[in-house]
């Protein structure tokens, strides 16, 4: 093996947990899962995703964060390392989903911004009754809204290619020690304040009641579980490999999936709180862009609502940042570890290149018609256009099929002695290590195989 210079490594096992949570946390927890928990009526929901968070995603993070340390190298590397030239392809799969992912993730992310600048205006001047009707409306506009569109996702990406040019410690683990702790204390203070409200009851009521679920809202449930906490693409390989030799893997893991897990719960309350704390609930569809339409008409009628709404923005941006951050590493690091390219070229041309193509996400919710009805993959009003096809691709096809081959290849190829050492800690042998091993051999790849059974027989997860 060539000689190379050592690794850079997260400077502590905070900032590891920190830059992996910020990955995790995101749009998807924010954006996705409140609407997708109302949508699927709460309850059963909640538990399957738990579940499925607990048994699948929690041990295919593990083997991820393996792979990754053990190799020292991103995806491409570190199968190549590990696995040889065949399972190589298993990264080229990751960084080209990263590619796609970011493309159109960071076009959300841009509205976020835009919605922060929109509340910071209303506070300021004045939230009025008009401004309330039209939310609907001027949300709609926006999205048209071609050259605006493209501009916020360009702030986006221009933000992350910051960071991401900065490295490791200086960039990555930096913003997330800064921004992951605000997140959490804006998220409290926004979940206290929900307990004050009328509608805080119903929401824990309807979180946490089972109820009936259908076969779709189980196969969303797991699908989201892997969203969420960024598996399946190499992101955890990629942050793994900068970690230390000293830090826990098993522990880390726990830690990331438990705040990820605790903020989609965080946020779905403070959401569900607020809507059923309205008179009028007719308006409140389960579509996916209540985040913009109705939640800030709902903040500006609630006791300092002038101060929070602002606040919420910020935080859902934030969130994203960190993990548009990830996503940009994952491909950026092939560039560099397999390439031998420096960090800020590679992290320029990527992010310009991605940019680039996500002009045409930005472009496809009604600004350009053929690309707002492209549909060769789902031809669903929900998946219509190049960002749903590109969503639909990614989510309900290309993650899942990522974490059952990263499961199969650590569970079936990797040598015991290699997982059993990686998975060690300071104190000894990992407690479950057989039980882990059993889970990533046998129910992951059924749990994953069955998903993607369903969606080829035609089961909408998304
Ligand atoms: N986990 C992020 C979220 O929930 O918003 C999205 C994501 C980030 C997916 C990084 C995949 C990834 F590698």
């Amino acid at each position: 093996m060539q000689e190379r210079p050592a690794r850079e490594n997260w400077a502590s096992h905070a900032g590891f947990i920190l830059a992996a949570a910020g990955s995790a946390i995101g749009l998807g927890n924010l954006w996705k899962f409140p609407y997708m928990a109302y949508k699927n009526e709460g309850g059963s929901f909640v538990l399957i995703y738990l579940a499925s968070v607990a048994l699948i995603g929690l041990p295919v993070m593990m083997a991820e964060i393996v792979i990754g340390r053990r190799s020292q190298r991103s995806p491409v590397g570190a199968f190549l390392t590990l696995g040889g030239k065949a399972w190589s392809s298993v990264g080229v799969l990751g960084i080209a989903v990263g590619f796609i992912i970011l493309s159109y993730y960071s076009v959300v992310a841009g509205w976020t911004v835009q919605y922060l600048g929109r509340c910071l205006g209303w506070s300021l001047g004045g939230f009025t009754p008009e401004d309330a009707t039209n939310l609907g409306e001027s949300f709609g506009a926006f999205l048209r809204n071609g050259p605006s569109q493209i501009l916020f996702h360009g702030i986006f990406m221009g933000l992350t290619i910051g960071v991401v040019a900065f490295g490791v410690k200086g960039g990555i683990e930096r913003v997330a020690k800064i921004l992951m702790p605000l997140l959490f204390v804006i998220l409290f203070a926004l979940c206290l304040n929900s307990m004050r409200t009328p509608g805080f009851g119903e929401a824990i009521r309807y979180l946490f009641t089972p109820g009936p679920i259908s076969k779709g809202g189980i196969l969303e449930a797991l699908g989201q579980s892997f969203f969420s906490l960024s598996l399946g693409m190499g992101a955890m390989i990629t942050y793994g490999s900068y970690m230390r030799r000293e830090s826990s893997i098993p522990r880390a893991s726990v830690m990331v999936c438990l705040l990820d897990t605790l903020i989609a719960v965080m946020a779905s309350v403070i959401m569900l709180a607020i809507i059923f704390g309205q008179q009028d609930r007719s308006q409140f569809g389960a579509s996916a862009t209540i985040l913009f339409t109705t939640l800030p008409r709902m903040f500006y009628e609630m006791p300092g609502g002038t101060v929070l709404s602002p606040l919420f923005y910020l935080l859902v941006a934030l969130a994203a940042l960190t993990s548009t951050i990830s996503l940009l590493e994952v491909v950026v690091s092939f560039f560099i570890d397999q390439l031998n390219w420096n960090r800020v070229k590679a992290s320029i041309a990527v992010g310009l290149a991605i940019f680039s193509f996500g002009i045409l996400s930005a472009l496809s919710f009604g600004a350009v018609k053929s690309l707002s009805t492209f549909a060769p993959l789902k031809d669903t009003p929900e998946d219509a256009g190049f960002f749903g096809q590109l969503d639909y691709l990614a989510t309900n096809w290309l993650l899942p099929i990522g974490g059952l081959l990263i499961a199969v290849f650590v569970g079936w190829f990797l040598p015991n002695r290699t997982t059993r050492d990686e998975l060690a800690t300071a104190k000894g042998p990992m407690a479950g290590y057989g039980a882990w091993k059993f889970v990533l051999r046998f129910v992951c790849p059924i749990g994953i195989s069955w998903i993607i059974y369903e969606v080829i027989r035609g089961a909408k997860f998304n």
